[in-house]
């Protein structure tokens, strides 16, 4: 069994196993080279040679214990006809929403639009340089996506005030993003996915009241979904604030942590083997300090299963030396 899957499934807390949200991207020049020669990012993605070779970039330099297929969350909704494009320095932009369109769209025709993403997964899995590591495959959660594909681009730091205005819209993204979304899992499981990871990077838009609506039971049933296919679910609801409640009720295989929560009361709370936390500002600061953090993370979950990770993605200015320096500072341990 792989290091990762040691931790999630026999909860082992004598290994600290480390891969890195977006671990292949732009802090890498090597990303960077490809990338300005490929302009259309979904074009990129949709390209198994090159987006198996960027996956595989991070292994090449340090010892992780995973690697992320190189891919984008938003895939779904342009598997699902939604235009979507990523303008420089300001992120993705979705083109308007045909609810008849989706509603006729049947599976085949979702999976034949993203198929490249999966031939990806074969590739990197079968590659020399994932054995004894796990291949992560990765969704949305509804909830983020329902941002993307409503929004059209990032919310920032709040949502707009009619977000929530058409409730009959709404309603039925969330039925066709559940079908759709288990399609879209069972496809990267198919395809060599050890372990699937689901982003709900904007859950902190919520209160507390509107998270059993938008949250808990969109993401339930994709959970139990990845669970009955005997592969561990990794769940990460950034800026959710109560983990507890989430755990309880969500109850993945494992819990990713943002960096804005209290690591040492999450290790008091949490029963679940759980990933993440060290902010990736850290990065950007002095080796000694680096180290000291790291360390800090792998004291509290010292007799706990954890996944060494960062409380959100690698920065794009991080020196590459900064993360080899991490990865050493985590197997030495
Ligand atoms: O190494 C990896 O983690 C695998 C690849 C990966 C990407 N996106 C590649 C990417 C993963 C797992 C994602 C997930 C993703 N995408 C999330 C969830 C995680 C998070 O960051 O909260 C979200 C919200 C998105 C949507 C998205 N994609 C945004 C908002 C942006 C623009 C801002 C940004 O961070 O660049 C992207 C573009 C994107 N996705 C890039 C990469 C490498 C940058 C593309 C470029 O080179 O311009």
């Amino acid at each position: 069994m792989t290091p990762i899957k040691e931790v999630i499934v026999n909860k082992i807390t004598n290994i600290n196993p480390i891969w890195i949200m977006r671990q292949a991207g732009r802090y890498l020049p090597e990303f960077r080279d490809i990338r300005k020669k490929n302009n259309d990012f979904i074009k990129l993605c949709l390209n198994p040679k090159l987006s198996s070779e960027i996956t595989l970039q991070p292994l090449k330099r340090f010892d992780l214990d995973a690697a992320i297929i190189f891919s984008d969350i938003l895939m779904t909704p342009y598997g699902l006809n939604q235009k979507v494009n990523f303008k420089k320095n300001f992120g993705p932009i979705l083109g308007e929403l045909n609810l008849d369109e989706i509603s006729n769209l049947n599976e085949t025709d979702f999976t034949k639009r993203i198929k490249p993403v999966y031939e990806a997964i074969n590739l990197v899995n079968n590659n020399q340089l994932t054995k004894d590591k796990s291949t992560i495959g990765f969704i949305g959660a509804p909830w983020t996506l329902l941002v993307y594909m409503i929004n059209k681009q990032s919310p920032k730091i709040k949502l707009k005030d009619d977000f929530f205005k058409d409730n009959f819209l709404i309603r039925k993204i969330l039925v066709i993003l559940n079908k759709f979304l288990k399609v879209h899992i069972k496809n990267q499981i198919k395809s060599g996915a050890e372990v699937i990871q689901i982003f709900d990077s904007w859950a902190g838009l919520l209160n507390e009241r509107d998270l059993p609506d938008y949250i808990y039971n969109p993401t339930l049933p994709l959970v139990e979904y990845i669970k009955s296919l005997n592969i561990p679910v990794i769940c990460f609801p950034r800026g959710i604030k109560n983990y507890k409640s989430y755990c309880e009720i969500v109850n993945p295989d494992a819990i990713c942590i943002d960096y804005e929560v209290n690591p040492t009361q999450i290790r008091k709370d949490i029963k679940i083997p759980v990933q993440g936390g060290m902010d990736p500002k850290i990065l950007l600061t002095d080796k000694d300090n680096l180290k000291k953090e790291a360390i800090k993370f792998l004291d509290i979950f010292k007799d706990h299963p954890y996944i060494f990770n960062l409380g959100h993605g690698v920065l794009p200015e991080t020196d590459p030396n900064m993360m080899d320096y991490l990865v050493k500072t985590v197997k030495d341990y």
